[in-house]
């Protein structure tokens, strides 16, 4: 009988432990379900008038460090001696655009000129790294005058502007996109300046921690369901 009782006993034992251990998956699961159901925060860092050693090989360092994508748009007649910058570029899955070939203004040149700054970069550009969707922001973000005829791919202006070229001050620079940056905000910088880049890998550091992610701006529209259209200019990634 005593027997039974201590048999019984320890059976007991065992179905509570059992529940115990059982109570605490679920516990644990159900505390990362909220982060998970969280929609996605999404941002896009543009970085214009390179490439230009050393400068872009930081930045390009810094984003594969911190998994972060972003887009580049190119002045042609830079890319020769930076061959192996843009190729970087494109393994590392950054978006390269064209920034045209002389950081030639468009809104007060004639069509021809237009054309051409255009039409050499993307040559250039299809030479190295082949045949592909080369998006155009217009130096200034200014498109052609006469609207923005001839122009077959998308084009994209930005919803942050941190004067960069202005301050060269890494810190004002950081400062000035976190108080603007949201949810599929398009950041506007430039590679050529030290002082860019750390702003923007502090920027990637600051906004990684709140949860946002860093894609292309090709992504940022695929991920907000819009359809890039050749000759529409993209301010953010709704459009
Ligand atoms: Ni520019």
């Amino acid at each position: 009988m005593r027997r039974t009782m201590l048999l019984f006993l320890a059976l007991t034992g065992l179905v509570l432990l059992f529940q115990g251990i059982g109570a605490t998956v679920p516990t644990d699961a159900a505390a990362e379900i909220p982060a998970d159901e969280e929609p996605r925060k999404y941002v896009a860092l543009t970085f214009d008038d390179g490439p230009k050693r050393p400068t872009t090989e930081k930045l390009l360092d810094g984003l594969r460090e911190r998994g972060a994508s972003a887009t580049f748009f190119l002045i042609g007649e830079q890319i020769e001696e930076n061959r192996d910058l843009v190729l970087r570029m494109a393994r590392e899955g950054h978006q390269i655009g064209n920034h045209t070939w002389s950081h030639q203004r468009l809104d007060n040149t004639e069509a021809g000129t237009v054309a051409w700054e255009i039409c050499k970069t993307e040559t250039a550009l299809t030479e190295l790294l082949g045949n592909g969707d080369y998006w155009l922001r217009p130096p200034y973000g200014q498109p052609a005058a006469d609207g923005e005829n001839g122009i077959n791919v998308p084009m994209v202006k930005w919803s942050v502007d941190p004067r960069d070229w202005e301050s060269r001050d890494a810190e004002k620079v950081t400062r000035a996109i976190l108080e603007c940056a949201e949810p599929n905000s398009i950041i506007l910088l430039h590679d050529i300046y030290a002082s860019s880049v750390d702003a923007a890998l502090n920027v990637v550091d600051v906004l990684q921690e709140e949860g946002y992610w860093f894609v292309t701006v090709k992504e940022l529209l695929e991920l907000n369901g819009v359809t890039p259209q050749p000759g529409t200019m993209y301010r953010t990634g709704t459009g």
